[in-house]
């Protein structure tokens, strides 16, 4: 097949969501329509069977939080579908971002009952930075929630997007009754059913037609008709270019719990998402269907086996053909690489391909060769962007609590940072301070570097509230800036100095006395 029938055939996607919306049960819903599984509660079934592969995982049972992102494809009226899955959990948030600069499109999940929760807030900043083509998915509309118009304007406000129902509920909780499409003129009866796919739909000419009350009562139909005629009055018109661009959300209603509502997301989001198209390097912006492969790291999974001191590194192939055994170009180390036994996800398995095609994510066994971030070519000096590290929000001094073991302490810290599973910022020679946005995230990194580097440390609390990466706009200042602010001031894994802000005032001091020094809130600033 030729790389452009590969290429539109793609979609890879993230469903992401405040914890506890729904995210896992949507994401088995769709395998479920794909045929990947074959029963409901296979994913979080899985999740358990995976946690007792390493201790590690251990205490993402133990806490009952997802911390791995995997990847999940599978095949859909052949539509090949990745799904990028995101742990929830708000310490996790890092991985998460990172995992969202691997994806052409997002699907967000938020609970009818609690409406925008603060997650779903910065997740969709993150989207927003990006330009990500967002569509939403409110669910539990069997339970008593907000009101579908205040629930809406809620979205509008709080993610900052201009949202357009595509579906509309007839009711909720008790009295859920079913949705109208309001593009389709489907109306879709509501059925409680946890375990098999069955939708009763309804083709209607006309929402002010008769046959509307033969299937639903009167109370209802009243009610419905009001308001489709306020989202048509009140919304734009749905195009698919304005959400392409990230300017407008669909929204639908559902309940994933019950099968509810999926088909037409699923349909819909087949329909209208993007398929890769380009992405952009340092160099230039680098098209699908280019024929040379090029691509980039976005995260590292190591020692999932404790026994093997392994690291699989999740690629995201963004143009041209990858094949397995074929010397690839490592653009920051300058050499090539072979890789004899890539694998890639399909539902809940792990299979050696041969090759793949843009959108795909494949996992590539690694001896320490690569980190987030890197870019494999077949030759160009290239630099993704868009692998940003955004400003850690805890920060800590590691303390060697075993001198003998500082040359594990130094391996282990490395590594887990070079996974993404925290940021470090060397202080004048061998100081570290460890950056995370929770505090689980020292939990992990302590019990890993005991349990898979046999270090020990502790870790001791500063009150810097932010890191923000510097740059000069007037060398003298930026210079004098360094020297005067040096015991807030650490370099970052490429050795970029930050500064760390010990409240947001005293940055806005800093700000206003060195006009010429610049604050980056990201990393990726050049
Ligand atoms: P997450 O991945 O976003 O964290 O959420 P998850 O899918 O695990 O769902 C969180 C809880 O919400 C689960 O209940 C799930 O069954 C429930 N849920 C998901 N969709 C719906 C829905 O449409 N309606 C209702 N009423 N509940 C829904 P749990 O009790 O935490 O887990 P479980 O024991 O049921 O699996």
């Amino acid at each position: 097949m030729s790389i452009e029938k590969e290429i539109a055939k793609r979609r890879t996607f993230a469903i992401i969501s405040h914890p506890d919306a729904g995210k896992t049960t949507l994401t088995e819903k769709f395998l479920l329509f794909g045929g990947a599984i074959q029963t409901a509660g296979a994913v979080k079934q899985n999740k358990i069977r995976k946690t007792a592969t390493s201790d590690f995982m251990e205490i993402e049972k133990q806490r009952g939080i997802s911390v791995a992102t995997s990847v999940m494809g599978f095949e859909y009226n052949g539509i090949r579908i990745n799904i990028l899955d995101t742990p929830g959990h708000k310490d996790f948030a890092e991985d998460t971002y990172r995992t969202l600069t691997a994806v052409d499109s997002v699907i967000l999940v938020v609970d009818c009952v609690k409406g925008v929760e603060e997650q779903t807030e910065k997740l969709m900043e993150v989207c927003r930075m990006r330009k990500t083509p967002v569509i939403i998915f409110i669910n539990k509309m069997d339970r008593e929630g907000k009101n579908p118009v205040e629930l809406l304007d809620e979205l509008e406000e709080k993610l900052q997007i201009n949202v357009r129902p595509l579906t509309w509920p007839i009711s909720q909780g008790m009295n859920f009754k079913g949705v109208y499409n309001i593009y389709s003129g489907q109306l879709n009866l509501f059925e409680s059913d946890q375990t098999r796919i069955t939708e009763n739909f309804i083709e209607l000419q006309d929402i002010n037609s008769p046959e509307l009350d033969r299937w639903i009562p009167s109370s209802f139909t009243k009610q419905l008709r009001e308001d489709v005629e306020l989202i048509e009055g009140v919304y734009d018109p749905f195009t698919v270019e304005n959400y392409r661009n990230g300017s407008l959300a669909p929204v639908f209603f559902g309940s994933a719990v019950n099968n509810f509502g999926i088909r037409e997301l699923l349909h819909t989001f087949l329909d209208i998402a993007p398929s890769p198209s380009e992405r952009e390097a340092m160099q230039r912006s680098v098209k699908a269907s280019e024929p040379t492969m090029s691509g980039f790291v976005f995260k590292i999974h190591a020692n999932l086996d404790p026994n093997h001191r392994d690291r699989t590194a999740f690629f995201k192939i963004c143009s041209g053909t990858f094949q397995r055994n074929t010397f690839y170009f490592h653009t920051r180390l300058k050499k090539k690489l072979r890789f004899a036994s890539p694998t890639q996800f399909m539902a809940n398995e792990k299979n050696l391909i041969e090759d793949a095609w843009p959108g795909d994510v494949i996992g590539l066994y690694d001896n320490g060769n690569l980190k987030i971030g890197d870019t494999l070519t077949e030759g160009e000096e290239l630099q993704f962007r868009g692998i940003p590290s955004f400003s850690p929000e805890i920060f800590k001094e590691v303390i060697n609590r075993d001198p003998f073991k500082s040359k594990q302490l130094d391996k282990g810290v490395r590594q887990l940072t070079e996974e993404g599973v925290a940021q470090l910022f060397m202080q004048h020679g061998n100081r570290k301070i460890i950056g995370t946005v929770g505090e689980l995230q020292f939990d992990v990194i302590r019990f890993r570097l005991e349990h898979e580097y046999g270090a020990k440390c502790d870790f001791m609390p500063l009150r810097y509230c932010k890191a923000l990466w510097i740059t000069s706009r007037d060398k003298d200042q930026y210079e004098e800036f360094l020297r005067r602010k040096s015991p807030v001031i650490a370099l970052d894994k490429e050795e970029h100095p930050v500064f760390f802000a010990e409240s947001e005032w005293m940055l806005k001091v800093a700000m206003e006395n060195y006009p010429g020094v610049i604050f980056h809130e990201t990393s990726e600033f050049k």
